[in-house]
């Protein structure tokens, strides 16, 4: 006969030093199972006398009513402590600054034109835009490129192939200007607007991509003159430079699309590896200016005589790469990753007017 005392004692002491769940689980398999060592004891009971069993019966069940009370006891009790190693475990703490997590950034050209419109935009300009597919009338003939003549070869354009029912040839645009004869076709002046895109020339050094980014001004109203364009490009270079004055002069060129046309130089000191404004003897060209030929206002059906007008147009990678630093073109377009990581601004910090601009 088993000793009750003795099977107890064993069972609660198991229970008790049972370190997890799901060892008092095994204790209980053992014991209250089917093939448990009191289960066994309970079938057992059918073999006994009538006055055995009576005797038997309630210490039996005594028995497996305590067993199973400390099963479950000490089974809430280690469920709690789990419970708690796990909190304790997955804890966050809040005051903790969080990681930066960033993958991607704002190529510098982006954040350079955005800087640019939000600039031009407090000045009172529009954006307008065009395709980089243009046609020879709005990227060479409305802007007064004579036929046949070298400036359309200079561009080092890429032409498409001819259209097989007109022999028309298409371009990529090799410049932003065309948008100025599509805005002047297509609206009533006064107009002031700019237009940022991509450009392409057949064109590949150190300092030139195939494909590149400028942007177009172009103002139309009556009685425009050069010192309107001057102002207006000062003004801007000014803001965006960071600068409190310019230095800057405007030398003579050519475009076929104005007359009389410039380059904007700002004065500049490269001596020590290091680029300073406002200072030394040295130019840096920024951009090309002029005011709209009369052959261009007539070509978009602009009466010369009646409005006058300012265009000016610049590279937007080469004036990203003086502002930030970035030493060479090349790389600008390699989609490398780690360049992005490195020359890259923040999507959340677009640039404005009231909250900075760079
Ligand atoms: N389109 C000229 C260029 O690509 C720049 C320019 C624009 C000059 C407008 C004058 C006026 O070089």
């Amino acid at each position: 006969m088993t000793d009750l005392a003795q099977l107890e004692l064993d069972l609660i002491n198991a229970i008790g030093s049972a370190e997890s769940v799901a060892a008092v689980e095994e204790v209980r398999v053992a014991a209250l199972g089917k093939s448990g060592s009191v289960s066994g004891l309970l079938k057992g009971m059918g073999a006994l006398s009538p006055d055995a069993r009576r005797e038997q019966g309630p210490l039996i069940n005594g028995l497996r009513d305590r067993v199973s009370a400390a099963i479950a006891a000490r089974k809430a009790e280690l469920e709690a402590d789990e419970l708690d190693a796990r909190l304790l475990a997955e804890r966050v703490d809040l005051t903790l600054p969080p990681r930066p997590r960033r993958k991607g950034g704002v190529h510098p050209t982006m954040q350079v034109m955005d800087e640019m419109v939000a600039i031009f935009a407090e000045m009172g300009f529009a954006v307008a835009e065009g395709p980089d597919v243009e046609d020879d009338f709005h990227n060479f003939t409305a802007l007064n490129f004579p036929p046949k003549h070298p400036a359309r070869e200079m561009h080092d354009t890429f032409f498409l192939k001819p259209d097989p029912q007109t022999g028309e040839r298409k371009v990529l645009r090799t410049h932003t200007s065309p948008v100025q004869v599509r805005t002047m076709m297509s609206q009533q002046p006064p107009i002031r607007i700019i237009a940022p895109g991509r450009t392409f020339r057949k064109d590949s050094d150190a300092t030139h991509t195939p494909m590149f980014h400028q942007i177009e001004g172009l103002v139309i109203d009556r009685d425009i003159h050069m010192g309107h364009l001057k102002t207006t490009l000062q003004t801007f270079i000014g803001r965006f430079f960071e600068l409190d004055e310019v230095q800057a002069r405007f030398r003579p060129h050519h475009f076929p699309f104005t007359e009389p046309s410039a380059e904007m130089d700002i004065r500049c000191d490269r001596s020590g590896g290091q680029l300073t404004f406002n200072t030394g003897d040295d130019w840096l060209e920024i951009l090309g200016c002029g005011m709209v030929h009369p052959n261009v206002l007539s070509a978009c059906g602009l009466d010369p005589n009646e409005w006058q007008g300012f265009a000016f147009g610049m590279g937007v990678d080469r004036l990203a790469m003086l502002k930030y630093g970035v030493p060479d073109l090349r790389p600008m377009f390699d989609a490398d990753t780690r360049w992005l990581a490195h020359y890259g601004f923040s999507a959340f910090a677009a640039p404005n007017p009231a909250s900075g601009l760079s």
